[in-house]
């Protein structure tokens, strides 16, 4: 759950983020680091980016996970790439097709990102630890951050 005056801290923050115009990496754990510091409920949130047609862990806050590669169709992040679907996953124990990051997380938003015409360039995703974490409100905020964070995904790493 986002309050409206959260959702409206973390964009403003964030476009301040975006307009120093700092390399790819260093401004998406930036915004990584945002949506920690103002959202509790957020145990784990990072960035996978499509390429090559695995999706490669990218920026993240949150304990370190082995899950640095994730093929398209497996798992939460890549059933969100296979299905062109965001996924709320209210309960993890209630899926076949997981991948665990920590024993402790319990709930899990994907939210993908992508070109201006659709194409998908990666995605945001959060984990939580108490079940059903995450909802609607969780949903719409992540959508925006996604569409303006998508032009740093267009860029090379180290630009
Ligand atoms: N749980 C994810 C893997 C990534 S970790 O949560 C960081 C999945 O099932 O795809």
């Amino acid at each position: 759950m986002v309050t409206s005056d959260q959702k409206i801290d973390i964009l403003s923050a964030l476009d301040s983020i975006l307009a120093q115009n700092d390399a790819r990496e260093k401004s998406l754990h930036a915004a990584m680091q945002l949506i920690a510091k103002h959202l509790p409920h957020y145990n784990w949130v990072g960035i996978y980016v499509l390429d090559g047609g695995v999706l490669i862990l990218g920026p993240y806050v949150g304990a370190a996970t082995e899950h640095t590669t994730i093929p398209i169709g497996v798992g939460v992040c890549g059933t969100a790439v296979a299905t062109g679907k965001n996924q709320v996953i209210a309960d993890v124990r209630d899926l076949e097709n997981y991948l665990a990051c920590s024993l402790e997380t319990r709930s899990e938003i994907v939210v993908l990102i992508r070109t201006k015409d659709g194409s998908i360039l990666g995605q945001i995703d959060a984990d939580g630890h108490t079940v059903g974490a995450f909802d609607a409100s969780d949903k719409a905020l992540l959508e925006v951050i996604a569409a303006r964070i998508a032009p740093l995904l267009l860029q090379e790493p180290g630009e």
